[in-house]
C-alpha cells in the first residue's frame, strides 16, 4: 500500500487482513476444490497447510513487511536484500495479474447474481427447464455460458475495483469492510443452521467430514496447498504491503493465528452449507461441478428459507464486497509498487493496473461460452490460469519469501519481529523460525515437484 492510503485505524488491520482473507477463495474456491479433491480427506490436508505452513509463511510476510515497511519489492531492499531478490517481486506481480483476471470474471458472476436477485430474473422459470431440481443449473448457464451478460459484468467489477482503489481505500472500503464482514459472517450463521436441517444433510456431511484417504492424490496435496495460500492470500507480497503499517506493538504471531482461524472457519463454514445442500436437493449428479458449484446450490438453500429474494440480495451483496476487499488488496500490490517504483501518481498507477485486466478477463470470461473449446494442458483458458498462478506461482513465491528470511535476511529479523524485539516469549516463535527455515521451503519445494512427476 502506498503511503498515501495507509488503513486509518489500528484495530482496522485485522478487518484488513481478514478481508483480504476471506473472499471469493472462501465461498467458491473452497467447496469446488473439496468436491475435486474427494471430500473430508482434501479438508484435512487443506487444515494441515493452513496450519503447518500457512500461518508461517503469513508470519514470513508479517516480519517482511513490519521489519523493511514498505512494498513488497521495497521492503525487500530496506532489509538488505541484493538485486536477484527482486524476482520475488516479480512473481508476486505475475501472480496477482493472473489471479485478478480470473477473479474478476467470478467477482462479476456475483455481481450478476445480485442484479438478477433484486429484479427477480433469477426465480423465474427458464425456457426448456427439465426439473424443479435443475432450475438454477439452468439459471447459471444462462449467466454464465452466455457470451456478454457476464462479460459486462465482470468489466462493471473491474471499474468499481478502480474507483475504489482510486478515490477511497481509507474511507470507503475500510469502513464498509467494518460492518460488512461481521454481517457476511451472521449471515452465514443462519445458512449453516438452515443447512443442517435440510432432510438429507447427513450425506453430505459426511462426505465433507469422514474422510477417504484412498482418495489422496499427489494432486491433491498441490490443490490444497495452493487453495491454502490463495485463500490466506499468501504467496504475493500482499500481506508484507499491510503489514507495513503495521505497529511496533502488535503482535505478529497472535495476529497471524486469528486471522488464519477465522478464514478457515468461513471456508469450513461454506463447506457445512453447500454439501449438506448438495445431497439434499439430489445435485450430487455429475453436472454440478467446480466453477458453478456455490452458484447453484446456495440459491436452492435461499428457496428453503422464506423470502428467498431477501436473502439472495443480501447474500450476493455481501459476497460482491468480500470480493472486492480481496481485489482491492490484490490490484494494491501493483499499485504501490508502480508508484513507489516510478514516482507516478496514484491516477495513473491505478490506470496502468486496471486497463490492461480488460481484455485479459475478457478472455478468462469468454472461454466459459464462446471460447470454450480453446484448452491449454486440457483446461480452459480460466482453468488454466487459475491453477497455474495458484498452484505453481503462489508456493513459489512463498519457497522464495522463506528461503531468503531463513537463509539471507539478517540473523534476528524474524526472531525481533515476531518477539517484538524480546517482549513476547512463546514457544511458538522458535518453532515457526525453524519451520520457516528448513521445513516450508523443503515441503513446499516437494509438493510442487511431485506435480511435474
Ligand atoms: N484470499 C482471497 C480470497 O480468498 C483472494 C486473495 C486476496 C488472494 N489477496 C490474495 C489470493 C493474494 C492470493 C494472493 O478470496
Amino acid at each position: 500500500m502506498s503511503k498515501k492510503t495507509q488503513f486509518a485505524s489500528r484495530i482496522g488491520l485485522i478487518a484488513a487482513t481478514v478481508g483480504s482473507a476471506v473472499g471469493l477463495g472462501n465461498v467458491w474456491r473452497f467447496p469446488a476444490e473439496v468436491q475435486e479433491g474427494g471430500g473430508a480427506a482434501f479438508l484435512l490436508i487443506y487444515i494441515g497447510c493452513v496450519i503447518l505452513l500457512g500461518i508461517p509463511v503469513m508470519l514470513s510476510e508479517f516480519a517482511l513487511g513490519r521489519a523493511g515497511h514498505s512494498d513488497a519489492i521495497g521492503a525487500l531492499k530496506n532489509v538488505g536484500a541484493s538485486k536477484r531478490w527482486w524476482v520475488v517481486g516479480g512473481i508476486a506481480i505475475l501472480a496477482s495479474y493472473l489471479i485478478l483476471s480470473f477473479y474478476m470474471v467470478v467477482a462479476g458472476w456475483t455481481l450478476e447474481y445480485l442484479v438478477q436477485s433484486v429484479t427477480g430474473g433469477l426465480f423465474e422459470p427458464v425456457a426448456g427447464e427439465a426439473g424443479l431440481n435443475s432450475h438454477f443449473t439452468a439459471k447459471m448457464e444462462e449467466y454464465v455460458t452466455t457470451d456478454w451478460p457476464p462479460l459486462i459484468f465482470t468489466f462493471l467489477m473491474i471499474f468499481i475495483n478502480l474507483g475504489i482503489l482510486l478515490g477511497g481505500v481509507q474511507k470507503g472500503i475500510e469502513r464498509m469492510s467494518n460492518i460488512m464482514m461481521p454481517l457476511f459472517f451472521l449471515v452465514l450463521v443462519v445458512f449453516v443452521v438452515v443447512a443442517l436441517s435440510l432432510p438429507d444433510a447427513g450425506a453430505g456431511l459426511s462426505f465433507f467430514l469422514r474422510p477417504d484417504f484412498s482418495k489422496i492424490t499427489g494432486s491433491t496435496i498441490v490443490s490444497a496447498l495452493g487453495q491454502a495460500f490463495f485463500s490466506l492470500s499468501l504467496g504475493m507480497g500482499i500481506l508484507i504491503t499491510y503489514s507495513a503499517y503495521f505497529s511496533s506493538k502488535v503482535p505478529l504471531v497472535r495476529t497471524a493465528v486469528t486471522v488464519s482461524l477465522l478464514d478457515l472457519l468461513v471456508a469450513i463454514m461454506m463447506g457445512l452449507v453447500i454439501f449438506p445442500a448438495i445431497t439434499s436437493f439430489g445435485l450430487d449428479g455429475e453436472t454440478i461441478r467446480g466453477a458453478s458449484l456455490v452458484f447453484v446450490t446456495l440459491p436452492e438453500v435461499f428457496t428453503h428459507m422464506g423470502m428467498p429474494q431477501l436473502w439472495s440480495i443480501l447474500f450476493f451483496f455481501l459476497l460482491a464486497v468480500a470480493a472486492l476487499t480481496s481485489t482491492i488488496s490484490i490490484a494494491e500490490v501493483s499499485v504501490a509498487f508502480i508508484i513507489d517504483r516510478f514516482h507516478t501518481s496514484r491516477i495513473k498507477a491505478c490506470l496502468i493496473v486496471s486497463l490492461p485486466l480488460l481484455p485479459i478477463s475478457a478472455v478468462c470470461s469468454l472461454s466459459m461460452g464462446l471460447w470454450s473449446d480453446f484448452t491449454i494442458l486440457g483446461m480452459n483458458v480460466f482453468d488454466f490460469l487459475d491453477n497455474f498462478a495458484t498452484n505453481i506461482l503462489l508456493p513459489v513465491g512463498s519457497i522464495l519469501l522463506c528461503i531468503f528470511l531463513g537463509w539471507f535476511a539478517p540473523r534476528n529479523l524474524m526472531y525481533d519481529q515476531l518477539s517484538n524485539h524480546g517482549t513476547i516469549r512463546s514457544r511458538l516463535i522458535p518453532a515457526v523460525i525453524w519451520i520457516v527455515k528448513y521445513l516450508a521451503p523443503v515441503l513446499i519445494a516437494v509438493v510442487l515437484v511431485s506435480t511435474f512427476l
